[in-house]
C-alpha cells in the first residue's frame, strides 16, 4: 500500500447511506474499508464496488462487540498502519412510532444507545491511536436532525411532533460526544464533526425523500475536509444545524 493513499473506514456500510458513503469516498480515490457486522454481507458489498474498479476492502465490525472492534482495529493497524477517516455511520431505530415517549420499552432504549452512542464511543476510542498517526484525521459521526433539542422545542419545526425518544436522544447524546471529543482533540490534526444526512430513503426510513447519493454527501464532505474546515460542528450539506 502506498503510504500517501488516504485510508477510510465506514461502519454499518453493508447498505443504505453507509454503502453509498463508501462508494463516494472510493470514487474520490480514498482506499475505503467497508465495515459490516456480517462479514459475508460486507465482502459481497465490497466485491461489487471492486468490480467497478473502486479501491474498497471489507472487514467484520460489530460496533456493539468489544472483541470485534479490537480485531478490526488490529487488522487496520496490520494492513495500513494508520487511519485517515472514520465515518461512524452504523445506527439503529428501534422505537415504536405508534407509541408515545413514555411507552417505549427500556429494552429499545438500551439497544439503541448500545449502537448509536456506546458503539460509536468504543469504535472511536479503539481507532484513535491509528487516527493520531494520520497527517489529517477526520471523524464523522452520523447523527440526525432528530437529535436537535432546539428543533424539538420549537412548535413550528417540521420534526416537532416526531417524538421517538430512544433514537432522537441517542443522537442528541452523539452530538454531545462530538463536542467533547473535538475539544479533547482541538490541538491535534484530527477534526470531529456530526452530520445530518437528510431524510433519506433507506431500510431505516422507507418514507425518506432524498436519494442515497444526496444522503451520503454530508458524511463525505466532512470526511474530505481540508485543514481550514470546522471541528466540533453539526451540519447538513455544509449548513450549520442547531443543537
Ligand atoms: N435514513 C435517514 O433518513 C437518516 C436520517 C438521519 C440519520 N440517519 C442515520 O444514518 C445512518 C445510516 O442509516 P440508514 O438510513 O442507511 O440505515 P439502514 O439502511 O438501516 O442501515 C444501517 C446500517 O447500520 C448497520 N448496523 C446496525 N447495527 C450495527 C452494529 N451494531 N454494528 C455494525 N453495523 C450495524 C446495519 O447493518 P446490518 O446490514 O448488519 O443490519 C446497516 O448496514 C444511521 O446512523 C442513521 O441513524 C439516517
Amino acid at each position: 500500500m502506498n503510504t500517501t493513499t488516504k485510508i477510510a473506514l465506514v461502519t454499518g456500510a453493508t447498505r443504505g447511506i453507509g454503502l453509498e458513503t463508501v462508494r463516494q469516498l472510493a470514487a474520490a480515490r480514498v482506499h475505503t474499508v467497508l465495515a459490516g457486522r456480517d462479514l459475508g454481507k460486507a465482502t459481497e458489498a465490497a466485491r461489487k464496488l471492486q468490480a467497478q474498479g473502486l479501491p474498497v476492502e471489507a472487514i467484520q465490525l460489530d460496533t456493539t462487540d468489544d472483541a470485534s472492534i479490537a480485531a478490526a482495529a488490529a487488522a487496520i493497524a496490520a494492513r495500513h498502519g494508520h487511519l485517515d477517516i472514520l465515518v461512524n455511520n452504523a445506527g439503529v431505530l428501534l422505537d415504536n412510532d405508534a407509541k408515545v415517549p413514555s411507552e417505549q420499552t427500556l429494552d429499545a432504549w438500551r439497544k439503541t444507545f448500545d449502537t448509536n452512542l456506546f458503539g460509536v464511543v468504543a469504535t472511536t476510542v479503539a481507532l484513535l491511536p491509528l487516527l493520531r498517526k494520520s497527517a489529517a484525521g477526520r471523524i464523522v459521526n452520523v447523527s440526525s436532525g432528530l437529535g436537535s433539542l432546539t428543533l424539538h422545542s420549537d412548535p413550528h419545526s417540521s420534526i416537532y411532533s416526531y417524538k421517538i425518544p430512544a433514537y432522537n436522544i441517542s443522537k442528541t447524546a452523539l452530538n454531545g460526544w462530538t463536542v467533547h471529543l473535538a475539544y479533547e482533540l482541538r490541538n491535534t490534526a484530527i477534526k470531529v464533526n456530526a452530520i445530518h444526512p437528510g431524510s433519506v430513503k433507506t431500510e431505516m426510513n422507507t418514507g425518506g425523500s432524498l436519494d442515497l447519493a444526496t444522503g451520503a454527501k454530508s458524511s463525505v464532505g466532512m470526511a474530505l475536509l481540508d485543514e481550514t474546515g470546522p471541528t466540533g460542528g453539526f451540519t447538513h450539506l455544509g449548513e450549520v444545524l442547531p443543537w
